[in-house]
């Protein structure tokens, strides 16, 4: 244990939530991310409601998963709507890219729709306009979100669903620079106009009314559809440049978009290389350092929104993030089934706290992805289930949905990394709804037990309590065979005397802690 770290959380100049969407899902028709993963059916052996599994729900459940993000991903650029409603034993079959397997539709909108009621999270539904047309798109959401009697409403009606769905974000395409079309930033915001125009979202809760529509969307209804714009990858500044540009100028009473997105991943020479459980401590290290480059990439990204939007005004959102490893559980390696350690949870935490730092221009962030597939919450193999550790990690993080982040001032430790420098310890520090004062505490450092003391103006904190998240070896992992080896525990802290509270951190740890003067 070396000397205790001064941790001073002050009041911040101005107000910035950590908006509660910077902890959703993303979900993508790939190998067992839906098929077994969420969908078995109704007549399935696995405990089920409507087809959807109840130890998933049930685990997903506790993460309060704000939003999800579906059906893709470059598999939202390949998909048709009206395949996947009707009678499931009439749908459609195609063939999935994503491993050459059938792709069945059993799970379409209302499935999808149904396990959102059954996790009670948000929709963002991802259309496609990579390979459809903007008529596909109106029609799935007048279809989805259309209250009055038109003949999409009825059809949806008589598929088991009269009430119209909320659609919460509608994104346009995926990665339209790859998959979704290989398109330029001109050539894609071209198309997008039109997409972006003619997307209404029917359902009178989410609705603006025609004088509305015309001169004043998001102020009149603040539940009205927020609408993505498909973004850049990592550091394709151009990209964001362009779009931003090509927003500023666009004619007309509407913003094409209310957010642009933006899709990073934590991997080195190209994706599936870097093994998911078997590496040295300084393979941990590297990873750490490469997962707080998202700081660098949103701070870049941000500088150029900044420029055309100063008012923040378009959301940065982070619809697709996570360390992409090699898939060693998957049985095809385009399923993308990897193993999950403490190294992918600390990863987490540090990005988690680098998009609350980022909050007044990041909006929304969707891990890739929720189950089964690349940085999963939960893993699933025939009829068992186990979470990861970076399910571990999402649950801590439930009290800073929400919250306004506080300014913390400490001078960590370092550690090179290479040519690269990074703190033993990542600190960041929230005030919940409820008045009650939270710390996201990081060490980094594998190797020593670190200790901080908070300081939180001038009142005394008396006591501390919460979580931690840690294990003997930074890539312990969570098996079918040992589903608990790195687990949360609860801690909890007291001050001695008149000594100021020391809070201590394992070494390779996230703590969520609640502080209280009381
Ligand atoms: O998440 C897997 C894939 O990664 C997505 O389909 C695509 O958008 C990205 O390249």
């Amino acid at each position: 244990t070396s000397a205790a770290n001064t941790l001073i959380i002050g009041e911040p100049s101005e107000e910035l939530t950590i908006h509660r969407d910077l902890f959703g899902q993303f979900s993508e028709h790939i190998g067992e991310g839906i098929y077994g993963g969420i969908w078995v059916g109704k007549d399935s052996a696995i405990e089920n409601v409507n087809g959807i599994r109840t130890d998933v729900v049930n685990a997903l459940k506790a993460l309060k998963i704000p939003v999800i993000r579906w059906p893709g991903g470059c598999f939202a650029d390949q998909y048709h709507w009206r395949e996947g409603i009707g009678p499931r034993e009439d749908r459609v079959s195609r063939l999935n890219a994503w491993g050459n397997i059938i792709e069945t539709n059993q799970f379409g909108s209302h499935e999808f729709m149904e396990f959102i009621r059954q996790i009670d999270s948000k929709v963002y539904i991802n259309v496609n306009l990579g390979s459809a047309t903007v008529k596909d798109a109106t029609d799935w959401l007048e279809y989805l979100t259309a209250a009055a009697p038109t003949s999409l409403a009825k059809e949806r009606a008589e598929n088991g669903h009269p009430e119209p769905y909320k659609v919460k974000y509608i994104g346009f395409g995926n990665e339209a620079w790859g998959c979704g079309g290989a398109m330029t930033a001109g050539e894609y915001f071209s198309r997008l106009k039109r997409y972006s125009t003619f997307a209404l979202n029917l359902n009178p809760e989410q609705q603006f009314s025609g004088i509305d529509l015309l001169f004043d969307r998001g102020a009149s209804n603040p539940h009205a559809m927020i609408k993505v714009a498909a973004g850049a990858n990592d550091l394709d500044t151009e990209f964001t440049e362009k779009m931003m540009q090509l927003w500023a100028q666009a004619p007309g009473y509407l913003p094409i978009f209310d957010a642009l997105s933006l899709h990073h991943y934590t991997m080195s020479r190209g994706p599936m290389s870097d093994s998911a459980s078997e590496f040295e401590h300084s393979e941990y290290l590297r990873f750490v350092a490469m997962a707080q480059e998202m700081d660098t990439i949103l701070k870049a990204h941000s500088a150029i929104m900044d420029k055309y939007d100063p008012e923040r005004s378009v959301g940065l959102v982070v619809d697709e993030w996570g360390n992409w490893l090699k898939p060693d559980l998957a049985t095809n390696p385009a399923f993308l089934k990897q193993n999950n350690t403490l190294r992918d949870a600390i990863t987490a935490g540090v990005t988690l706290n680098i998009f609350a730092r980022n909050a007044a221009r990041v909006k929304m962030a969707n891990i890739a992805q929720m189950v089964n597939v690349i940085q999963a919450m939960v893993l699933t193999q025939g009829e068992a289930m186990i979470v990861t550790p970076t399910y571990h990690l999402f649950k801590m993080y439930v009290p800073f949905q929400d919250a306004q982040l506080l300014p913390v001032d400490h001078k960590p430790g370092t550690i090179n990394v290479g040519d690269k420098t990074i703190p033993t310890i990542d600190a960041m520090a929230a005030r919940a709804n409820d008045g009650s004062v939270w710390l996201a505490l990081i060490n980094i450092d594998s190797e020593h037990t670190l200790t901080v003391e908070p300081v939180l103006g001038t009142v005394a904190i008396k006591k501390a309590a919460g979580d931690v998240l840690t294990s003997a070896q930074v890539n312990d992992a969570n098996s079918f065979k040992h589903p608990n080896r790195v687990n949360a525990r609860q801690v909890s802290f007291a001050a001695k005397g008149s000594q100021p509270l020391k809070i201590t951190l394992p070494p390779a740890s996230v703590s969520v802690i609640q502080l209280s003067t009381k």
